[in-house]
């Protein structure tokens, strides 16, 4: 039987809408839209139910997350570059209570200096922090979210 507590939301945020034709050799060629049939796809081998979001604008995106209670069990987050710097986003995220997996394309850890850090380090709700597997990355979140559910 499919658990009812099956819901994920994947939510991207600023600059996510231009992949495929933003630095292809770091991000990969891929569109976000065909990168979220790709997450569709492997949430539903899951008996998950995958819901997708992104917006260019802060406010939007902290909106959303307020609205994430109503809507999901759990989330994907890939903020972008809000990562290394909104704390109006972690505190959103952090008024959700849903479990999270953190996730980037790209390994954060070893780029630049500004983007080694995440905002979102240390929130209780957070499941992983998954840096620089590409769209497997998305996988993986989906794999631990499924576990944390009891899908
Ligand atoms: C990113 C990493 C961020 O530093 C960057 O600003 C992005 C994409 C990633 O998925 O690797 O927009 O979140």
């Amino acid at each position: 039987m499919v658990s009812t507590r099956n819901r994920v939301e994947v939510m991207h945020g600023v600059n996510l809408d231009m992949l495929g034709s933003r630095a292809v050799d770091i991000y990969g060629d891929f569109t976000l839209p065909e990168l979220e049939v790709r997450i569709k796809r492997w949430a539903r081998e899951l008996d998950l139910e995958a819901a997708f979001f992104d917006s260019n604008s802060e406010g939007e995106f902290v909106e959303h997350l307020h609205r994430l209670p109503e809507r999901a069990d759990a989330a994907i987050v890939n903020a972008g570059a809000w990562t290394h710097y909104s704390w109006a986003i972690r505190d959103a995220l952090d008024l959700t209570g849903i479990p999270t997996v953190e996730v980037h394309l790209s390994d954060i850890s070893k780029r630049e200096e500004w983007r080694r850090h995440s905002v979102f380090e240390g929130l209780d709700l957070l499941i992983a922090q998954i840096y620089g597997k590409g769209p497997d990355g998305y996988r993986e979140g989906l794999e631990l979210i499924a576990a944390r559910l009891g899908v």
